[in-house]
């Protein structure tokens, strides 16, 4: 088996954007046979997840056709010297790809969802939905966030979002803050006016959330869930499937024990519920911390629900000014005390879900 022969193989693979044989293109490279297999390079002229692994599928599978069992495929996308090197060849202009439906539900789709839920308003549900999203693109993680509490949307202003976003050939583009793309309610909605929804409005509009929008390639998709336990809470627990959760209480007693409801609810949906993270758990000034809302609900909480207390957020704002160019009003910076408790939260985040 030689290069050559290899190449010959793989000459009817198409690249999808140029629309012709990705072997003429050069987009298929550096191989190299040794006694043990084949590797080679691929080049990719839109590096969506599912067509690398379509084009590593075809390829594995067209090589083992052959009897050569140890398949290695590197894949890199496409500079703008490998497109000005094909157009010097002569190849034809690449084709407007049509925007590609990215449907973060559909089957095979590599998306986490992580939602974060609470049972009541005001424990900080958003504040940790938005914090834990930041955290997970510092990680490295390619991350979005949709702010599907509907009727309470905050997650713009808390990132400090002014822009609404665009509508590109009929797909939404999200907004793009701290490295995670937004989606909310409230970008939809004009001068903060009240929204009802009916419960196939809403679906629809939620739905709309998952196809209607340009994604791209996610790791993790955080949701803003309604607080409580109530129709709504349940319509959109009932939409997400295969979700993961994330449960937000404050330390108080009572707190928890309503936080054990959305709990519950998590379990009725089938969702795994992966930690619970308590907030407001104490004022700290030096060393000492004085627990202002009672001590112990988060820890009750994850027990009862058998599973981990992700974190102990104390209660501060951040020390963020309106003057500084990426001002957010609720985004702790990484290097802060609590930035670094988010950080914490993505890792344990990252080892459940990846391992
Ligand atoms: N750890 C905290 N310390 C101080 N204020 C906080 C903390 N967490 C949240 N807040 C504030 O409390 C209010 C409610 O938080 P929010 O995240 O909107 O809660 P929810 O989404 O559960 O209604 C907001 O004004 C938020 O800025
Ligand atoms: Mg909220």
């Amino acid at each position: 088996m030689t290069r050559e022969h290899i190449l010959e193989l793989l000459k009817d693979v198409q690249d999808p954007v140029y629309r012709k044989s990705m072997v003429e293109l050069h987009l298929i490279k550096d191989v190299m046979v040794k006694e043990s297999g084949v590797a080679l390079s691929v080049i990719l002229s839109s590096d969506e997840e599912e067509r690398k692994q379509q084009l590593r599928q075809h390829i594995t599978e067209t090589l083992q056709k052959e009897g050569i069992t140890d398949v290695h495929i590197r894949f890199r996308a496409m500079t703008e010297f490998d497109r000005e090197e094909i157009a010097r060849k002569g190849a034809p202009a690449p084709q407007p790809a049509k925007p590609v439906v990215t449907d973060l539900l559909a089957d095979g789709s590599s998306t986490t969802f992580i939602a974060v839920a609470s049972g009541k308003g005001g424990v900080g549900k958003s504040t940790v939905a938005v914090n834990l999203a930041v955290a997970l693109a510092r990680k490295g993680k390619k991350v979005g966030i949709i702010d599907a509490d509907i009727y309470g949307f905050s997650v713009p202003d808390m990132m400090g979002i002014e822009d609404r976003p665009e509508i590109v050939d009929e797909k939404i583009h999200p907004i793009e803050r701290f490295g995670v793309k937004v989606i909310s309610m409230g970008f939809f909605v004009q001068d903060n006016a009240p929204v009802i929804w009916r419960g196939p409005m809403l679906g629809k509009m939620l739905k709309n959330f998952f196809s209607e929008v340009e994604w791209g390639e996610i790791d993790y998709i955080v949701l803003d869930l309604p607080p409580g336990t109530g129709d709504v809470a349940l319509d959109v627990h009932q939409m997400i499937p295969q979700s993961k959760e994330i449960i937000v209480t404050t330390p108080h007693a009572t707190a928890a024990f309503v936080a054990a409801r959305a709990g519950a609810m998590a379990v009725h949906t089938n969702h795994e519920i992966i930690g619970v993270v308590e907030n407001m758990s104490y004022y700290a000034f030096g060393d000492h911390k004085d627990y202002v809302f009672g001590r112990g609900g988060g820890a009750k909480l994850a027990d009862e629900l058998h599973t981990q207390l992700l974190a102990q957020i104390p209660l501060g704002a951040p020390d963020n000014h309106p003057a500084e160019p990426d001002y957010s009003p609720s985004v702790y910076k990484a290097d802060t005390e609590v930035g670094g408790m988010y950080l914490e939260v993505a890792e344990a985040v990252i080892r459940k879900c990846e391992s």
